[in-house]
């Protein structure tokens, strides 16, 4: 806590220095070189670190929030990692940066099965996540094996891969790639901008793109502006299983199969994909794709998950179809599938009509985010 506002203080005075030698030689920032080449306004900082959240993102959400306190949002530290998640320079032949497999317009994934980083020539072992609400999930830990701690630890793997951005061993490491970012007109000022001093280390871009990624919040699909009507804390289950009035009989009707229990006559999947963030249970279990299967997969939230296909860690789904078709019928027993998945011994059928199987897709495409896609704090910043 006291080293940030320690920096924070820094970084105010820093803001005055600009403000008053109205970007001279003595500014942190060399406004002209970093206005050439991106469209960020440093007059006026996007807002990341306070969303205006729904009334349903309450204490119950903030629980799930994994943002340690030593790395709380700072608008100028995002605003840094903006530039970090775009920059083609983070690649060791400037042809790929994390937006190359996390594309804003399609929630951060990739279309492709498996993603192309610096070449074409290679692909990557699992199909690229979505990282709306990447924070709403406990213990924090990322990939779809969760072998990453954190979010800021998984932020170096993607520089010292050989096929994502291409700084692994022979490339020289991340000393190599710190050595480039020092060299360019860009780097220097911005980290003195964002961290009161010119250093780049690891740590900090780190912290940069986690606190960018963190800052990915989605809350206005269309079921939230529907839900945010019938919302009450005191409801029973919080009025979840509520008709929405903005939604068509179907939506309601998959809606109310996605919020309830069997008992209820629903298909039980609110109880791994959390609503209002849907993002994973901490506690969930295998969801059963392979039989046999000991190993726990994480899913990133299902918002925006109707944008692009395909789906799971090996993105062996084209459409949300199969996907509903797996959960009705092809769910696989192994050691490790999840208790919620199983009925007595066996795993569980769900034998849905064909109505209620479209009616379940439609109501996940109710999930799309446009205000997220298309919001520009989360825009390629680089005049192109
Ligand atoms: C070549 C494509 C590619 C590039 C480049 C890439 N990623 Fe990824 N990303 C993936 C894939 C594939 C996964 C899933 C990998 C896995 O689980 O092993 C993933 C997973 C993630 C996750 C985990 C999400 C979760 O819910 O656990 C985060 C966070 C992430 N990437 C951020 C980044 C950042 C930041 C960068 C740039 C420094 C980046 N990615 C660069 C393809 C890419
Ligand atoms: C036991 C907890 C659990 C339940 C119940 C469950 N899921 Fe899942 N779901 C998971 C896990 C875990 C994954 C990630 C699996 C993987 O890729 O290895 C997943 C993945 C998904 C994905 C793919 C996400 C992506 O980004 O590719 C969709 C869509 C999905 N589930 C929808 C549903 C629906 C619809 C239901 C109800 C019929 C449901 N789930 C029930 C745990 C669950």
């Amino acid at each position: 806590m006291r080293r940030g506002n320690m920096i924070l203080a820094a970084a105010s005075a820093l803001t005055l220095a600009l403000a008053s030698c109205g970007g001279g030689s003595k500014s942190p920032v060399t406004p002209a070189g970093v206005a050439r080449l991106t469209t960020i306004d440093f007059a006026n900082v996007a807002d990341y670190a306070n969303p205006r959240l729904p009334a349903y993102f309450d204490a119950t959400v903030k629980a799930l929030d994994n943002s340690p306190a030593t790395n709380a949002v700072n608008n100028r530290v995002a605003t840094l990692g903006r530039v970090l998640f775009y920059d083609l320079r983070l690649s060791t032949n400037n042809h790929a940066s994390c937006a190359s497999c996390h594309q804003q317009r399609f929630g951060f994934t990739d279309p492709m099965r498996f993603s192309n980083g610096i070449s074409t020539a290679a692909i990557t072992d699992f199909h690229a996540m979505r990282l709306g609400n990447l924070r709403y999930w406990q213990p924090g830990t990322t990939f779809w094996d969760r072998r990453a701690a954190s979010v800021e630890a998984q932020a170096s793997h993607p520089l010292h891969s050989l096929i994502e951005l291409g700084w692994g061993g022979p490339a020289g490491g991340l000393d190599a790639l710190m050595r480039k970012m020092a060299a360019t007109e860009l780097y220097p000022d911005l980290f003195a901008w964002a961290f009161g001093s010119p250093a780049i280390t690891e740590p900090r871009i780190q912290q940069a793109l986690a606190q960018f990624l963190r800052a990915m919040i989605s809350s206005s699909s269309r079921w939230d502006q529907g839900y945010a009507r019938v919302f009450s804390p005191t409801a029973p289950n919080r009025a979840l299983d509520r008709d929405l009035p903005n939604f068509t009989a179907a939506e309601n009707r998959g809606r109310h199969l996605f919020m309830t229990s069997a008992a209820q006559g629903g298909a039980n999947c609110s109880s791994c994909h959390l609503p209002p963030t849907f993002a994973l249970a901490a506690d969930s279990g295998s969801n059963g794709l392979d039989a046999g299967e000991k190993r726990l997969f994480k899913a990133p939230s299902l918002r925006s998950v109707g944008l692009t296909g395909p789906y799971m860690h090996d993105g062996r789904f084209q459409t949300l179809a199969e996907v509903v078709e797996f959960y009705d019928h092809g769910v696989q027993d192994g050691p490790a599938l999840d208790h919620r998945l199983r009925e007595g011994r066996a795993p569980r059928r769900l034998n849905l009509s064909a109505a209620d199987k479209a009616a379940l897709v439609a109501f996940l495409m109710t999930l799309n985010d446009d205000a997220l896609i298309k919001d520009p704090r989360f825009s390629d910043p680089f005049r192109r």
